[in-house]
């Protein structure tokens, strides 16, 4: 549907530039999730630690909640932290939790005024216990809001969301012929949150890194070379346009 001029003064910033670049403002994908990667080899590039690269990273990821939250996207999914991460060094584990933490810290009073809604996707009750109690206090804080849900997939992985998922039904005791996909679904750590439409992974890699195995079934992938901490809005508005350029078939013929 084109927007009609009269409308056009009503659009933000990111809107703006969507439309010039040929986004179309009502379909845009309603859950995006992004891989984020790139930090390590943005630091190296540049002679730097590599916590220095999460860091900027993190900047990053602040400007990309910002503009998908005020072009209209409805969920936005980072992959913060996973389960295999642990097998880094021990000063970047360490490194990460504190910057995590102070980020769900600081940026919470920011988050709140715009209307976002925090979630988490992970097994939290292993992390930090100051990392664990920032977290739930965003949710707490944020779990009324409106405006964009925004997922930090910490401690996540897609098998191990699916193991637990399996764990709660067996515990319930639901009859194995009664187990259907719909039954699964219900019990993934967020189960409300719609699958992701778009998936963004940063760097190059052509890899899905057991994120989200389940809901990604039938999203499109944009991969990029950018680095995560290069990654702008102009990157954003070109997963969405090529995004928009796809059709999506979900296994059916589409003449
Ligand atoms: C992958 O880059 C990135 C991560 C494992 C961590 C992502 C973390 C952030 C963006 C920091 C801030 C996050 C929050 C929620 C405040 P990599 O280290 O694997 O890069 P490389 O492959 O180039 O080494």
């Amino acid at each position: 549907m084109n927007r009609t001029p009269a409308a056009a003064h009503t659009l933000n910033r990111i809107q703006k530039a969507a439309v010039d670049l040929g986004i179309d403002l009502e379909n845009l994908p309603a859950h995006v999730a992004v891989i984020m990667d790139g930090n390590g080899r943005w630091a190296r590039k540049k002679g730097l630690q590599r916590l220095l690269g999460h860091r900027e990273g993190y900047k990053t990821l602040r400007g990309v909640l910002l503009d998908a939250s005020e072009l209209g996207i409805r969920y936005l999914t980072v992959y913060a932290f996973s389960a295999e991460n642990w097998r880094r060094p021990k000063e970047e584990v360490d490194g990460l939790m504190v910057l995590i933490e102070r980020a769900a810290k600081d940026e919470l009073r920011t988050m709140h005024q715009n209307n976002v809604r925090v979630q988490v996707a992970g097994r939290i009750d292993e992390v930090p216990e100051g990392l664990r109690k920032a977290l739930e206090h965003g949710i707490e804080t944020t779990k009324d809001n409106t405006g964009i849900t925004f997922t930090l997939a910490i401690n996540y992985g897609g098998r191990a969301e699916i193991v637990d998922a399996i764990k709660e039904i067996v515990a319930q005791g639901v009859p194995a012929g009664q187990i259907t996909e719909e039954t699964v679904a219900a019990h993934l750590y967020n189960p409300e949150t719609p699958e992701p439409d778009l998936m963004i992974r940063t760097a190059g890699e052509m890899r899905w890194s057991n994120f989200l195995i389940w809901q990604s079934a039938y999203c499109e992938l944009f991969v990029t070379d950018t680095t995560w901490p290069e990654f702008g809005s102009k990157d954003l508005l070109s997963a969405v346009h090529t995004y928009q350029s796809r059709t999506r078939k979900f296994g059916a013929v589409v003449e």
